[in-house]
């Protein structure tokens, strides 16, 4: 009985050291790892010597835009920059236009993605006045922006956040929220504004409010790109396993505020970058029993003539599902994060989070959702990206970790630069909870 799939003599992290072992995939799955020379007969087998079979990543918060934002990117072109990345399992944000609001918007979306997809994507959904539950089989969490909100008019007071709070514990889903306590009306002017307005101090009393309705309905609370030192202070305060999560971005770990004083929006988004302080916070807030979850992208794509305007007037929101990995990764290889960190924020985390079932360790038994990746050092050109979004804060930087083959549900999609399957082949639209 022959398996799909052999990846021979590749370097798997076992107990936190690298070791050589074969990997064995079959109907999409893990069928087992194997010493040298132990390994069963295959249909097919690929050479892994000095590459490192890992996890595909899974980035539990994305902006894939589509629909009326397609300029911006679509669910091709943003699933072909996942694959290429490493990451085989996006979950995408309800802010797009129109919003996710209702079904037949959920279904717009699962309908486009299902034909575009090149890895497996999920979905959040917001809440509108009246909240269409018919959403919820299809749905991973419920995503609020207490300072923008994606309904006209609602105001997030005590009583919203605590509607909202309800909701996810009755829907039995994670809510998801970007904390920011400013609100519609504070338009800021200038550069010094916007980071006023965006403070620290805004984020923490933000949430500080989603934290006091939570003492009175238990819910699964997740807070979105912890930006601040302060943050991740009280976050561990309330640190209570699986009720409370949280993740963070690379360019709040890898970037700070002055490192760009030009006068344009390569570097602007939400929550902005901070001082150097707080990104050292945040770096050593990714260890276990520290405050931060997971590491997300925050993909938040944008047309590349919109960042090169003037920092007041760009949108904000820059492109990361191809830098996460290497960025990370690199920190890995030069001893900052150690590798079941790595493991953890960036692959199980997510799936331990989102509630989605086998997906996110390379076990026996789970989804073959695996990147194989080469230490080499290279440097970041946004040029190069498969996403529309090619301006990036992190253009020219050194990076040393490579996606090299991209493997979902079994099936290699990305091998070095070209793509092995057209898109709505592999893996799954809507990813559904356990
Ligand atoms: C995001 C976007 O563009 O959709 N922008 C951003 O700066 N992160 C929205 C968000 O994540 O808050
Ligand atoms: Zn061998
Ligand atoms: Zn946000
Ligand atoms: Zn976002």
């Amino acid at each position: 009985m022959d398996v799909d799939i052999v990846l021979i003599d590749g370097i798997v992290i076992v107990n936190d050291r690298e070791t050589v072992r074969s990997l064995a995939i079959d109907r999409g799955k893990i069928e087992g790892f194997y010493k040298h020379g132990e390994e069963p007969e295959s249909k097919r087998s690929i050479d892994c010597r000095g590459l490192y079979i890992l996890p595909g990543l899974i980035d539990m918060h994305v902006h894939l835009r589509d629909l009326n934002q397609s300029e911006k990117e679509d669910y091709e072109t943003g699933t072909m920059a996942a694959a290429a990345g490493g990451i085989t399992t996006v979950v995408d944000m309800p802010n797009s236009s129109p919003p996710v609001l209702t079904r037949e918007v959920l279904d717009q979306k699962i309908t486009s993605a299902t034909t575009k997809r090149y890895v497996n994507v999920g979905f959040y959904a917001g809440i509108a006045e009246r909240f269409d539950t018919s959403m919820v089989p299809d749905i991973l969490g419920l995503k609020v922006y207490p300072h923008s909100p994606l309904t006209d008019g609602v105001n997030y007071d005590i009583e919203r956040i605590r509607n909202c709070v309800q909701l996810a514990n009755k829907h039995n889903l994670p809510l998801l929220f970007h904390p920011d306590s400013s609100t519609e009306d504070e338009k800021p002017e200038t550069r010094e504004e916007f980071f006023l307005i965006h403070s620290c101090e805004s984020e923490v009393n933000s949430l500080q409010a989603f934290l006091d309705a939570k003492v009175e309905y238990e819910a699964r609370l997740h807070v979105c790109h912890v930006s601040c030192a302060a943050t991740t202070r009280l976050i561990l305060e309330h640190r209570a396993e699986h009720t409370l999560t949280a993740e963070v971005t690379p360019h709040h770990i890898f970037l700070s505020g002055g490192d760009f004083s030009h006068d344009d929006g390569v570097a602007k988004m939400l929550p902005p970058l901070r001082s150097p302080y707080d990104s050292q916070m945040l770096a050593q807030a990714l260890c276990k029993k520290c405050a931060i979850d997971c590491v997300v992208s925050d993909h938040a794509p944008h047309i590349n003539s919109e960042k090169t305007m003037p920092f007041i007037e760009a949108p904000s929101g820059i492109p990361g599902l191809e830098t996460t990995l290497p960025l990370i990764l690199t920190e890995v290889f030069e001893g900052r994060i150690s590798w079941v960190d790595f493991l953890r924020c960036c692959c199980s985390g997510p799936a331990m989070i989102l509630g989605i079932p086998s997906k996110g360790i390379l076990t026996e038994g789970y989804d073959a959702d695996i990147v194989l990746v080469r230490r080499q050092e290279w440097y970041i050109s946004g040029a190069d990206f498969y996403s529309k979004a090619k301006i990036t804060p992190f253009e020219g930087r050194r990076v040393l970790a490579k996606p090299v083959t991209t493997i979902v549900g079994g099936e290699v999609v990305y091998h070095e630069g070209r793509f092995m399957v057209g898109p709505g082949i592999v893996g799954r639209v809507p990813i559904r909870k356990v």
